[in-house]
């Protein structure tokens, strides 16, 4: 009976989808080649897993409307991470532990055990005494019906730990066993204030859980609660991500260290931003078939929502949020992470322009890539030949509207000002330039109909901006401020539509 309401809440979320895919389909803030859903709402990427050849992305999806409740799992797959085929729904709330209005089914992850496709993932529901968040299975013979466990949930949350602050799962194997990490607010001190963690688990079938540890301690300097941890290995060292709740711009972090199976402790040795940018959150990872380890981010994050603002312009348009573009990470010799663009994203490339090393100075000049809408640009500053104290390259202008990237070598910071983008989008993010015995600055543009991805500093320094800005806008501005800029190896590109 229970698989019975599940899949009734599918086929309703389904034909929903069908009445308004046409529709929100012809929204002229649309992404070209940033995956959305059909309709409505989405955020974190889910089950994110690469499966009998397929890639998979699962996500949190309210598909009846553009704004957050009510969630589902919709699911896609793809050859190539660029084009996806939308699958049916693979979760819906359906139960007591997850049919709730302001709940259903939160984030988690995805794992093959026993030729099947199972997912972990947060049951939120309120049963009139605030929310509570449990985690539950679900599993698939063919990867894409999905039933839940008549034994859920398979979780709940440990003494100590604030029952509304208790989910995102992401699980993994090793050594013929089974673990999760899932974030938690933990209640600490004599004023019993939460701090953020990740909890590790092991399973020996993904259906019973033994709590090992607290996988890395800290004192509250990472905020309150630590959403959508993940946690992996690459090359000799191990990496925690997550989105802490409350730790001011840090969105999106990671922290890089060794890692013991006896203990269950991770210790941290160093630390950094994912993405410094307004728009990139809850990432998760997963592994490629050739090895590598790519990240895929929701481009927003919650300061976002309507307790700041409304739900923003294509809320309107029937849907509202989509992921970054996939990025590959590497570490350095020193243990600090890279996150590259995939380089499947080669393939959407059209239009080459490139272009002789310039200098550029106060008088402004025009640059062009593809239709200065949707576009790739790649360009190096020769830090050697130029004396400017700052290079101001400004992307979608036109009537009398602009978005500033401002790289200033002097204070050796960038800055990416939006608060002329489009009349509704604001703020300024910011990071450190790391200019220290450098000869070149290399700077890495993805520009969709609604966002802004700018890689710089060898890809450790990130934003990832969405803007709104109409087709008119669509001229690229570069001008050096206080000196000469020499640029070199400029070279963009338009890119194809895999969205349209
Ligand atoms: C992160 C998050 C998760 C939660 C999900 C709910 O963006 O808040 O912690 O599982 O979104 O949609």
């Amino acid at each position: 009976m229970p698989r019975e309401v599940m899949l009734e809440n599918i086929r309703r979320a389904q034909a929903a989808i069908d009445r308004n895919r046409e529709s929100t389909g012809r929204g002229s803030m649309r992404q070209h080649y940033h995956f959305m859903g059909q309709t409505g709402w989405i955020n974190d990427p889910n089950g994110l897993i690469y499966f009998r050849g397929k890639y998979h992305y699962f996500y949190q999806y309210n598909p009846y409307y553009g704004f957050w409740d009510y969630m589902h799992w919709g699911h896609a797959v793809s050859d190539d991470l660029l084009h996806w085929e939308y699958l049916p729904l693979a979760l819906a709330p359906s139960e007591s532990y997850d049919d709730h209005m302001r709940g259903g089914c939160f984030s988690g992850s995805a794992i093959e055990h026993d030729g099947k496709l199972f997912l972990v993932f947060t049951a939120a529901t309120n049963r009139g005494n605030d929310f509570e968040q449990t985690q539950c299975v679900a599993w698939s013979e063919d990867g894409i019906h999905f039933e839940k466990y008549a034994g859920n949930p398979v979780l709940t949350a440990p003494e100590g730990v604030v029952p509304s602050l208790f989910r995102d799962p992401k699980v993994w194997e090793h050594d013929g066993s089974f673990y999760l990490v899932c974030g938690a607010g933990v209640l600490r001190g004599a004023d019993r204030k939460s701090v953020g963690q990740a909890l590790l688990y092991r399973s020996q079938d993904l259906l019973h859980w033994d709590f090992v540890n607290v996988l890395s301690d800290n004192r509250g300097e990472w905020g309150f609660m630590w959403e959508c941890p993940d946690f992996f290995r690459l090359g000799d060292q191990y990496v925690l991500t997550c989105s802490p709740m409350g730790a001011g711009s840090n969105t999106a972090v990671y922290f890089v260290g060794d890692f013991d199976y006896d203990t269950g402790k991770f210790s941290c040795r160093t630390s950094g931003a994912i993405d410094r940018g307004m728009d990139y959150y809850a990432p998760q990872t997963f592994a490629a078939p050739d090895g590598r380890r790519i990240a895929v981010g929701w481009a927003n994050e919650w300061q976002w929502m309507p307790f700041w603002k409304d739900w923003g312009p294509t809320y309107q348009e029937g849907w509202c949020g989509f992921f970054n573009l996939p990025r590959e990470i590497r570490m350095l010799p020193d243990h600090t992470l890279q996150f590259v663009p995939i380089r499947e994203l080669e393939a959407l490339r059209t239009d080459a322009c490139r272009m002789e090393p310039f200098a550029v100075d106060e008088q402004e000049r025009e640059l062009t890539a593809g239709d200065g809408v949707s576009f790739e640009m790649k360009l190096k500053v020769d830090l050697q030949e130029t004396d400017a104290e700052r290079l101001e390259l400004c992307l979608r202008c036109g009537e009398g509207r602009k978005t500033t990237c401002m790289f200033d070598l002097k204070r050796a910071e960038l800055w990416v000002d939006r608060s002329e983008s489009d009349g509704w989008s604001r703020d300024v993010s910011r990071s450190a330039l790391f200019l220290k015995g450098k000869r070149e600055l290399d700077i890495h543009i993805f520009s969709d109909q609604s966002s802004l991805e700018i890689f710089t500093d060898q890809y450790q320094n990130n934003h990832a901006n969405n803007i709104f800005a109409g087709n008119a806008q669509n001229q690229i501005r570069i001008r050096a401020h206080g000196g000469r800029a020499v640029i070199r190896d400029y070279e963009s590109y338009g890119m194809k539509e895999c969205f349209r």
